[in-house]
């Protein structure tokens, strides 16, 4: 039997369900049974029949799953698979703010501990975030962890105050305008599409910004041919899924989360058959994380 076939003999016997983010390696996104955006695939997992959820993603997204499922077992195929930015905020700083400010919403974008979802009143995906902090009704909002993704929804959202915590993402900071703009010489027709988490100086030369679902969306509707993509190289599996024809650059460096590029088909079919790298929470913390997460899918 091959390990494709084995991981299919395996779920049925484990009643397991397979979730992939659209960052992971293209042959873990062919076998799972759902692929997506963080905002997709939290929503998706509510509600699912199979008992087990394998996800294929970093931790904060098998907290998350774990967080509105708590009846459920989630594995994650590496346990190391973390979030750098998920660590670049801290609950004493958000004790701080919601001190000095009144009328204070704290936002924590869904990349981001359990332990900060708890101290959050509401959490967002790069899908949702403008959305949501729209219709909250604070005057002042603090975002955490990312100070990209925040600033972006500063400029979408500028009846709010909104202070942004200093944290990134490595992979999407690292991108750089010139190296876009390399592109753009040699691809002059192509529309330059940027992730948020990614610097003002790409997003400012960026012909559409959004998720990676949008992102997808934006090619699949769009008319045109070409486009240099400013997010992780992985998306590159759904775009030329749904559109083989369309041609797709990235930067020179190319962008890679190696966190997710760690979880693999014998790691998937290893904890399937072990049962190895559950996500256990302790209920406090999890009751406490499923505020936020809850008033996401409420108000998205
Ligand atoms: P989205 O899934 O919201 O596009 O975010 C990308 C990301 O960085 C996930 O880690
Ligand atoms: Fe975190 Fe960036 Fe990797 Fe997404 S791409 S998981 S934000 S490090």
């Amino acid at each position: 039997m091959t390990v494709r076939e084995e991981i299919e003999q395996l779920k049925k016997e484990k009643d397991a369900v397979i979730l992939a983010h659209y960052y992971v390696r293209p042959e873990v996104q062919e076998i799972a049974d759902y692929t997506g955006d963080s905002f997709y695939l939290s929503r998706k997992a509510v509600g699912l029949k199979e008992q087990t959820i394998v996800f294929c993603g970093v931790s904060f997204m098998g907290e998350s799953t774990k967080v509105l499922n708590p009846d459920k077992t989630v594995l994650m195929p590496d346990a190391s698979a973390d979030c750098a930015m998920a660590h670049m905020a801290d609950p004493e700083t958000i004790q701080k703010m919601r001190a000095e400010y009144d009328d204070l919403a704290v936002v924590c974008y869904i990349n981001s501990t359990a332990e900060l979802k708890c101290c959050s009143d509401v959490c967002v995906t790069s899908s949702n975030a403008v959305q949501i902090v729209r219709a909250l009704p604070n005057r002042n909002i603090f975002f955490i962890p990312d100070r990209n993704l925040g600033r972006y929804v500063a400029q979408m959202v500028p009846e709010k105050q909104v202070i942004v915590n200093d944290g990134y993402c490595p992979v999407h900071e690292k991108m750089s305008a010139e190296e876009i703009l390399d592109q753009k010489k040699l691809h002059p027709q192509a529309l330059v599409l940027a992730h948020p988490e990614c610097p003002e100086t790409v997003c400012g030369i960026s012909d559409y910004i959004g998720s990676t679902a949008g992102i997808i969306r934006y090619v699949q509707e769009s008319s045109k041919e070409e486009f240099i993509v400013c997010t992780e190289s992985g998306i590159q599996y759904e775009l030329k899924k749904r559109c083989p024809d369309k041609k797709f650059y990235f930067a020179r460096t190319e962008p890679l989360c190696m966190d997710m590029k760690t979880i693999t088909l014998e790691k998937i079919l290893h904890v399937l058959k072990t049962g190895e790298n559950e996500i256990l929470l302790g209920d406090s913390v999890r009751e406490k994380a499923a505020g936020p997460l809850e008033r996401m899918l409420e108000l998205a």
